[in-house]
């Protein structure tokens, strides 16, 4: 078996990420779909391992990136996907990635969502992946060789990631590096930018069209000479205050059993990080939506939760999720 680390890391958080899965499983080769010339082998074999991961951007897979995985080759080759993100939501990344590699006769063992420091606002998710998301990423590749056995024994089901089709649009942001007073033309960012960029003749002018802000130039550097405009960057931190402010759990996505779906709700263990999404979604729904009074609310919370720790509910996607609690609250309602 030949193990395969293969990501699109502008400014590195990426490839930290997939190295460290592919390092649970042994010993392992890269593939850097940010190298404008990719020189390794597309095609993988059944008995290959590859660990894809992308940076979620505005939800969804660079387009470079998703160009790029759509020239490899599978054959039922094992794959593990991975898509880190700011802190913020990665939407429909996870779905498109697992929709173009199961085209390409991948096969999904299990999908991760992992948190990194945001590449443009630093201040969100600062510092991560860190030790905590490390140790997480561990337990999630032990339990990813469990299931890997389980697979072969029992006829596991296909993972089921979180996402809508059609995909969300993409809408491109406006922030765009250029080239300050301390650049010599020193040209290195010209040859690195994943989407040819900048003008190798004249490395200080940015082609806005093809930028795509992946802020690899920014992060390469040597002179710390590219910037992004302080203002618009003011502007863009405020609007996404909101949307990040929860810190948010590197999360992991498994096969399941047959038996453990009931009607597209699965069950998950308390352990599960879908079981906490459960557990605060579900007291949400109490707080913004029952329409009764306080102790009838608390019986009911109660008795929910005698019965949540029976039943154990939750499910991998919030929208089914929502409609378990309807039915679970009612069977609530006629209990009491
Ligand atoms: C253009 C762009 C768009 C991004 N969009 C999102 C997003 O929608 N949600 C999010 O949580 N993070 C978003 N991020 C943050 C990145 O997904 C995150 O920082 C990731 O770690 C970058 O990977 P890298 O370190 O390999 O470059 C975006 C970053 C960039 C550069
Ligand atoms: S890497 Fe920096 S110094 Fe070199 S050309 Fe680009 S901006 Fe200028
Ligand atoms: S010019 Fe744009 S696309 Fe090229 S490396 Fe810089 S941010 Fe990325």
């Amino acid at each position: 078996m030949s193990i395969y680390a293969i990501y699109f890391n502008p400014t590195g958080r990426t490839e930290k990420t997939v190295k460290f899965i592919a390092e649970q499983f042994g010993d392992y080769q890269t593939i850097n779909l940010c190298e404008r010339t990719m020189n390794l082998t597309n095609d993988f074999s059944k008995e290959d391992l590859c660990i894809i991961g992308v940076p979620s951007f505005g939800g969804r897979v660079p387009a470079i990136a998703l160009e790029k995985i759509k020239e490899f080759n599978g054959t039922k080759t094992n794959t593990i996907l991975v898509v880190v993100y700011g802190n913020r939501a990665y939407e429909d990344t996870l779905i498109e990635l697992e929709d173009t590699l199961v085209k390409k006769d991948f096969t999904c063992l299990a999908a991760i969502a992992a948190v990194a420091e945001h590449s443009i606002m630093h201040q969100f998710a600062n510092g991560r992946p860190d030790q905590n998301d490390l140790t997480d990423l561990s337990s999630f590749a032990k339990k990813i060789k469990e299931k890997m056995k389980e697979t072969v024994k029992e006829n596991l089901l296909p993972v089921q990631v979180p996402g809508n089709r059609p995909y969300r649009e993409y809408d491109k942001i406006p922030l765009i590096p250029h080239a300050t007073k301390s650049c010599n033309s020193c040209g290195l960012c010209a040859k690195e930018c994943p989407v040819n960029a900048i003008p190798t003749d004249n490395p200080k002018v940015t082609d806005k069209s093809k930028c795509i802000s992946c802020m690899h130039c920014v992060n390469i550097c040597p002179r710390h000479a590219r910037k992004l405009n302080p203002l618009l960057l003011s502007v863009a931190s405020k609007k996404l205050k909101k949307s990040v402010l929860i810190e948010k759990k590197t999360n992991c996505f498994y096969k399941q059993s047959p038996s453990n779906v009931i009607e597209g709700i699965t069950i998950h263990k308390p352990s599960s990080p879908q079981f906490f999404d459960f557990q605060v979604l579900f007291s949400i729904y109490l707080i913004l939506f029952s329409p009764l009074s306080p102790s009838l609310y608390c019986i009911i919370k109660t008795s929910t939760q005698a019965r949540l720790a029976r039943f154990r509910f939750a499910s991998s996607r919030y929208r089914a999720a929502h409609d378990a609690y309807k039915k679970i609250l009612r069977y609530k309602f006629t209990c009491i």
